[in-house]
């Protein structure tokens, strides 16, 4: 046989079993309209092909979204209707997404814990009942209260949240946990620090002041910021979280040895930090503090998260840190605007 047929018919069965392999996976996105969905829809579309990943919301699709793939708008809290369509479109991991923030949570504690709750409870039953291959969901650094210690908060330490979303988000780890060890869900979850980024709008957390203040520093070159300047807090650069979560969902089961939530962590700032960094690249910048509810939140989250854990068990390593995120922030909200 002559060497380019044979490496044509190779090509051809690689490209067969790919086919094959992306033919037998389909994922949900539940939330994908919103900070982290959109950027995580998009991503994972890049890798399994558009086919394969429905997005899914309760408010109409992101136009960043249109035209990359298909979409379904879907309650999380409709159960059955949830069934239908993970039966119908053959559905094999989950990435749930759709809650109520931090800062929004405490405007209305009953919406956050019922949402927060249910949603997962009713991913984790069908999860279960459908023997799905895997299910994201993410939890939060507000698991952690005024009791964990403050700088590089350790993966296991006193865990006594003060916030409805931190007591969800607590509550619910434990909830992957069980269904986990009593049933075999292969259920994988991160605490996430404040995300930043430049695509989608942030959905009511605390740390949105990091976001609001790129946007503000580039349109009215001032902003209000409503926490005090030293506060600091755990952050994250949303293409970092991104590749954390895919790095987590594709790893051997195995190496998966929290079936609680990890902590991951890049970077620790203050709203005095922030400024000055944007000040470097806009020297008339300036900031005013004027510290609301949101102040409270804060004061009861770490300064400084310890992610050993997740280096260890699956190679969690991050990229950006304060000076890259803020250029890369700017650029592309200089570009788009
Ligand atoms: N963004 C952050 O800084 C951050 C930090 C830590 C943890 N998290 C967690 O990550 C997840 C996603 O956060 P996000 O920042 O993208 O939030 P977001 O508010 O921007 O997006 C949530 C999406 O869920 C949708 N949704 C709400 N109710 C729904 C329902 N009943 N059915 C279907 N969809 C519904 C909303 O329309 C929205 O598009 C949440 O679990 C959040 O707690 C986010």
């Amino acid at each position: 046989m002559k060497p380019f047929r044979i490496l044509t018919e190779r090509f051809l069965g690689l490209h067969l079993l790919l086919t094959e392999f992306m033919a037998k996976e389909k994922i949900l996105v539940i939330g994908a309209s919103g900070q982290i969905g959109v950027e995580l829809t998009l991503a994972l579309r890049k890798i399994y092909g558009a086919s394969i990943v429905i997005a899914s919301d309760l408010r109409e699709e992101n136009p960043l979204l249109k035209g990359t793939g298909p979409y379904v708008t879907m309650d999380v809290m409709n159960k059955e209707l949830l069934h239908l369509q993970v039966n119908r479109q053959n559905v094999t991991q989950i990435y749930l997404l759709a809650a109520i923030l931090s800062a929004t949570g405490e405007k209305n504690p009953n919406l956050a814990w019922n949402l927060n709750m249910q949603g997962l409870l009713n991913i984790l039953d069908i999860a279960r009942e459908q023997n799905l291959k895997k299910v994201y969901w993410p939890s939060s650094i507000a698991v952690f209260g005024p009791t964990s210690p403050k700088q590089n908060c350790p993966q296991q330490t006193i865990i006594e949240p003060t916030t409805v979303y931190g007591i969800s988000k607590y509550a619910g780890e434990f909830w992957c946990n069980y269904y986990f060890n009593k049933s075999g869900v292969d259920v994988r979850s991160l605490r996430y620090p404040g995300l930043i980024s430049y695509k989608s709008p942030p959905g009511g957390g605390t740390t949105d002041y990091a976001v609001e203040i790129y946007h503000e520093a580039l349109e009215h070159k001032h902003y209000n910021c409503f926490l005090e300047k030293d506060t600091y807090l755990p952050m994250m650069y949303m293409p970092d979280a991104i590749r954390a979560t895919i790095e987590l969902m594709e790893a051997p089961a195995e190496k998966i040895q929290t079936r609680t939530s990890y902590n991951i962590a890049s970077m620790s700032f203050s709203p005095e930090e922030i400024s000055a960094e944007i000040k470097k690249h806009i020297p008339e910048f300036t900031i005013e503090y004027a510290p609301d509810y949101r102040q409270d939140i804060a004061n009861s989250w770490p300064q400084s998260i310890d992610d050993a854990v997740a280096r260890k068990d699956w190679g969690w390593k991050h990229e950006y840190d304060i000076a890259a995120m803020t250029e890369d922030m700017l650029t592309n909200l200089k570009d788009a605007g």
